[in-house]
């Protein structure tokens, strides 16, 4: 660039000068001329790399120029301000409302867990957890399900290769677990995502001695088709008390409590035969449906009761497989998903809204 180019745009910026009418003009000149990027600034970057004689010569005038120019601008907009001028940015509407900060809470189902563990733990009970990854050993065989029984089919799995999971060199925290879900993991042991809470029975009664009381909630899964009541993975909840002579009148003593509290109504309790490989006898549980208070309605298919959960007095193998000796140990144990709770207690008749995220279901809880 030669002098005269610098000259010329001294005169450039003069006249765009005298044509800006309001302060935003002015805010634009000021960045096109002197701004980061600004064709003055950018000259005197240039500058160094001139021969010396040069640069002096250039540096000196372009100096000027910018001297000048800023002095220009500013007694431009102090002409304007005196006319009562004012940026954009500077008006700003004080009536206008503010912005509602957005604060979220908890999910339903989270709720619905917090509001069954104060309750359990009010009786007595203490929260336990297991790892979502189980052995086949914990799921299956230790509660008495041996494979190729055809209890098994009670539970659609979702199986998972041990060397797929080692393999997956970027997931760092699924190996590491490994061996937090069992220290002695043999090379064949069959891992699946754990078909429900029992699992936790066995690994908590391996390191307590009865008397004990758990709940163990938790998610778990099946390899399932969703529909409006079946989800692929959902929350159980999981009873464990043994000791000397629990009964089964002690059982539905602490369910009728349970879920009297919970649905905040005096609730009945029914019993009726079923099996279940860990639990001898086995039972499934009604409560009086909450609904529509027993008179019958679609909820529960106009019979009054609401099939709510299975349960039973353990079954001695369950013991023996956690290292305990059955002999004179009583105890009972049952499980219950807490999607459905949810369901009942809140009227929501979809199974399918708690894991959509979407925020319009999310919000009216
Ligand atoms: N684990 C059972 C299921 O997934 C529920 C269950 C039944 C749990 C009976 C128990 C029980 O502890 O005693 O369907």
């Amino acid at each position: 660039m030669i002098k005269s180019d610098l000259e010329n745009l001294k005169k450039e910026v003069k006249e765009a000068l005298e044509k800006a009418g309001n302060l935003d003009a002015i805010e634009a000149i000021y960045k096109k001329y002197l701004g980061k990027k600004g064709d003055i600034i950018l000259i005197l970057r240039s500058l160094k790399d001139l021969p010396e004689k040069q640069r002096k010569e250039k540096g000196k005038l372009a100096n000027q120029i910018k001297q000048l120019i800023e002095k220009e601008i500013s007694k431009k907009k102090k002409k304007l301000k005196a006319e009562g001028h004012k940026t954009k940015k500077e008006w700003f509407d004080i009536t206008r409302p503010g912005r509602k900060m957005k604060i979220g809470h908890l999910h339903p189902l989270t709720q619905i867990k917090k509001i069954a563990e104060e309750i359990f733990e009010s009786m007595g009970f203490e929260i336990a957890e297991g790892p979502e990854i189980e052995t086949e050993w914990y799921n299956f065989d230790a509660l008495n399900i041996p494979a190729d029984h055809p209890a098994r089919d009670m539970w659609d799995t979702f199986w998972l290769r041990q060397n797929d999971i080692k393999n997956q060199k970027g997931n760092r925290e699924l190996v590491a677990l490994l061996p937090v879900i069992t220290p002695q993991l043999s090379k064949n042991e069959r891992l699946l995502l754990r078909t429900h809470t029992s699992p936790v029975q066995i690994r908590y009664m391996e390191r307590h001695n009865p008397p004990l009381r758990i709940i163990v909630p938790g998610k778990i899964f099946r390899h399932e088709a969703t529909d409006v009541s079946h989800e692929f993975q959902f929350y159980h909840l999981e009873g464990l008390m043994v000791g000397n002579n629990i009964s089964v009148a002690n059982f539905k003593a602490v369910l009728q409590e349970f879920f009297s509290r919970f649905f905040r109504r005096q609730v009945k309790i029914r019993l009726r035969p079923s099996y279940f490989p860990f639990t001898e006898p086995s039972f499934e549980v009604d409560v009086s449906c909450v609904v529509c208070g027993s008179k019958g309605c679609l909820v529960c298919k106009k019979s009054g009761w609401l099939e709510i959960m299975g349960a039973g007095m353990v079954h001695p193998a369950v013991y023996k497989n956690s290292g305990l000796n059955p002999k004179g140990l009583t105890g009972f144990a049952f499980g219950m998903g807490l999607d459905r709770l949810a369901m009942l207690k809140y009227k929501i008749n979809e199974i399918r809204w708690f894991h959509s995220g979407d925020l319009r279901f999310l919000e009216q809880f």
